[in-house]
């Protein structure tokens, strides 16, 4: 039995240790707002954060996060609540197809978390790794930008 929490809430799987977290998530749980996208951990489109670094779940085994605190973009804001990101890309319509967006906007929430007003290079850095293909980049580092301004 693997023991964490998940948005806040204490859950268990008994499902095996290197079993992705990605899977677990969204077929365990029916979360599927974290989207599968290479399973390699090259696109980003699975990021969740995981006692609060975001991290690609994709490759993660679930046995790695036991004891720790995983959040998915169902649990960072709530409906009466979004979380400053969420409002932010409302604000500047960052989706285009949507697909990506969840996990960039867990990127972006934990770069800001950690480092409140990130310079050009400190985004660039730490969102290089969540792929858009329709080439939401500049409404992403906008949005990004507002929250941090
Ligand atoms: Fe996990 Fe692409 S699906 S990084």
């Amino acid at each position: 039995m693997i023991e964490f929490q998940l948005n806040g809430e204490p859950v268990s799987v008994d499902v095996p240790a290197d079993t992705p977290l990605l899977w677990i998530i969204r077929e365990h749980f029916q979360l599927t707002g974290s989207k599968f996208g290479c399973g390699m951990g090259l696109c980003g489109a699975c990021t969740m954060h995981v006692d609060g670094i975001a991290s690609r779940t994709c490759i993660l085994p679930v046995v790695a996060v036991a004891g720790k605190s995983v959040t998915t973009i169902e649990g960072l804001g709530d409906a009466e609540q979004l979380h400053p990101v969420q409002e932010a890309w409302l604000e500047h319509n960052v989706p285009q197809c949507g697909y990506c967006q969840p996990g960039q906007i867990m990127s972006a929430s934990a770069l800001l978390a950690t480092n409140p007003k990130p310079s050009d290079s400190e985004i660039e850095a730490a969102m290089s790794g969540n792929i858009c293909r329709c080439g939401t980049y500049p409404r992403i580092r906008k949005a990004i930008k507002s929250v941090a301004a």
